[in-house]
């Protein structure tokens, strides 16, 4: 199984989340990282990729206009709608 190190850099927490996995139902297991709706509705998970973003899916457009909404940065995601594509490792803070 090919897995994805996936850090929280605030907490120093790493992750290992298996490709294709949802990084919410990892991170709320093994960070403290907070989620409300997890439904791209109320940006509680708003947090910022530093770096793998390559290595993540692409946001959808609920999330995209979430994101609009709160004048979000480019590398700054909703962690409920994060999903790891690909190998390797990604930084995380939130
Ligand atoms: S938990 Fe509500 S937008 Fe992610």
């Amino acid at each position: 199984m090919k897995v994805t190190k996936v850090k929280i850099v605030n907490e120093g927490v790493v992750i290992e989340i298996p490709e294709g996995a949802r990084f919410a139902d990892y991170a709320k297991e093994n960070s403290n990282m907070l989620f409300g709706c997890e439904n791209a509705e109320c940006a509680t998970c708003l947090c910022t990729v530093i770096k793998g973003k390559e290595l993540l899916n692409e946001p959808a457009h609920k999330e995209w206009l979430l994101l609009k909404q709160k004048s979000a940065y480019p590398n700054q995601r909703l962690g409920c709608q994060i999903y790891v594509k690909k190998e390797g490792v990604v930084e995380i803070e939130y």
